[in-house]
């Protein structure tokens, strides 16, 4: 008897994929979820807080303003930043020699509000972040050490967190500076060359990571690659490579690279889709085993990365079912309305690092956390491509 009361409560709570295109969208809720909750406010416990999750949700507003033109969003972005940005164009709570890629995730948002605003403290901000990058220790390869404390680690987050930045700063502030636009490139092609997944029935799927030393504990002694294929890796690395061709040159030869490397990457992604669920397993390497699971912050990621690359001709349109299917069955399986107005989502891994073993038990024995802007971000981004491509 309880149980079927709280089965029907939850099937009442879903949000109908179907009526997607009925206002108000899923991208406005979404966005308007942030807010509501006054989430991603560039505070913790009050304190002036610097992470790339809220350098996520931004981006996800600026492209909910760039579609409805809604000031509240712009509004909450500038709001939360200036909780990190001093005056004289400085950041609190930030470390440049901790070495960090993650917060340079931030940098995207500080020059947007630049652009829109023409204050100069957001540029010198920007530019802070800028010149983490000049200095910040690199693998022999030339490839960016993740943070300090993995010396010769390139995972494939970092990807995500640098080089739409490294790339968009170039674009507005050193359009001429081909060597920045080399050494983003060089930056992707060690991650696709170094994290290859030697199944072949899982070609174009890289693994999370690789250690150029070939010391840490979960490096293969041969390549220096991790053990598994992780979705968010992944999807870091597919989202960072369609934001980053908005910046770089088409005459650049990096612009046919990337091009190459996401047509691969992508293709991987489709044929690994799980035809029950229409979505994607966290541990991609081992789809179907026992303990492993449909994940939500990759499989929106994958969303956003292959309708946006679809709409700006880099992928054949091909993919468009299987995406346009995977966001249906996403807002099915992932997001709820809730009392407060806005919508709970669920089902996204709260982390996946390379800080220890990185083998298939860690990644399933870590908790999913409900509204995790790591996959909230992302979904809302989904959800504006799906809008343009469907509505
Ligand atoms: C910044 O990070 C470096 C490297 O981890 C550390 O040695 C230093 O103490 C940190 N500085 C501050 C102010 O926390
Ligand atoms: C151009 O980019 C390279 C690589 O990041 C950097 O070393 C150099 O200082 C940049 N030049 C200018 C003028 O910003
Ligand atoms: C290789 O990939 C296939 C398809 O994803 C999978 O079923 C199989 O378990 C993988 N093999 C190994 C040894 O991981
Ligand atoms: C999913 O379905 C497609 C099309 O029917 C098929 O080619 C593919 O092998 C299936 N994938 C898996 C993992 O079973
Ligand atoms: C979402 O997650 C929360 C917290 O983990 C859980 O209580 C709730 O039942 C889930 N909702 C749905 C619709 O799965």
């Amino acid at each position: 008897m309880m149980q079927t009361t709280i089965i029907f409560l939850l099937a009442a709570a879903t949000v109908n994929a179907a009526s997607q295109c009925t206002s108000p969208r899923l991208s406005v809720q979404g966005a308007d979820t942030i807010v509501l909750r006054d989430y991603a406010n560039g505070l913790r416990d009050g304190a002036p807080f610097i992470t790339y999750e809220h350098g996520v949700a931004w981006r996800a507003l600026e492209m909910v303003y760039h579609a409805t033109r809604d000031e509240a969003y712009v509004d909450h972005i500038t709001k939360s930043v200036n909780n990190i940005v001093t005056e004289e164009g400085g950041l609190l709570d930030y470390n440049l020699t901790y070495y960090t890629l993650d917060d340079v995730r931030i940098g995207e948002t500080l020059i947007y509000l630049n652009k829109n605003t023409g204050e100069a403290k957001y540029k010198g901000a920007a530019d802070l972040l800028r010149s983490q990058l000049q200095t910040n220790p690199r693998n022999p390869e030339g490839g960016f050490w993740h943070r300090s404390t993995y010396p010769n680690q390139m995972w494939l987050d970092g990807l995500y967190m640098v080089s739409p930045f490294y790339a968009h700063h170039t674009a507005v502030y050193v359009p001429k500076n081909i060597t920045a636009f080399d050494d983003i490139t060089k930056q992707f092609e060690l991650t696709h060359t170094n994290c290859v997944n030697h199944n072949v029935s899982q070609t174009g799927l890289l693994k999370h990571g690789y250690d150029s030393s070939h010391v840490a504990v979960w490096a293969d002694a041969a390549t220096g690659e991790s053990p598994e294929c992780w979705d968010r890796a992944l999807g870091w690395y597919v989202i960072a490579i369609v934001d980053v061709l908005d910046y770089l040159p088409k005459s650049h030869p990096g612009f046919a690279i990337l091009k190459s490397i996401l047509a691969e990457t992508m293709a991987g992604i489709v044929k690994a889709v799980d035809n029950d669920s229409k979505l994607w397993w966290l541990v991609m390497s081992q789809p179907g085993r026992a303990k492993n699971y449909i994940e939500s912050s990759g499989s929106a990621m994958f969303i956003y990365a292959a309708l946006k690359g679809i709409r700006n001709g880099y992928l054949a349109e091909d993919y468009l079912p299987t995406m346009t299917c995977a966001y249906e069955a996403l807002v099915e399986k992932s997001v709820s309305e809730a009392s407060d107005g806005g919508i709970n989502w669920n089902g996204t891994v709260s982390v996946g690092s390379l800080s220890g073993t990185g083998d298939f038990d860690y990644y399933v024995s870590v908790a999913l956390n409900q509204n995790d802007l790591k996959g909230l971000g992302p979904f809302i981004m989904a959800s504006v491509e799906y809008e343009k491509a469907v509505c």
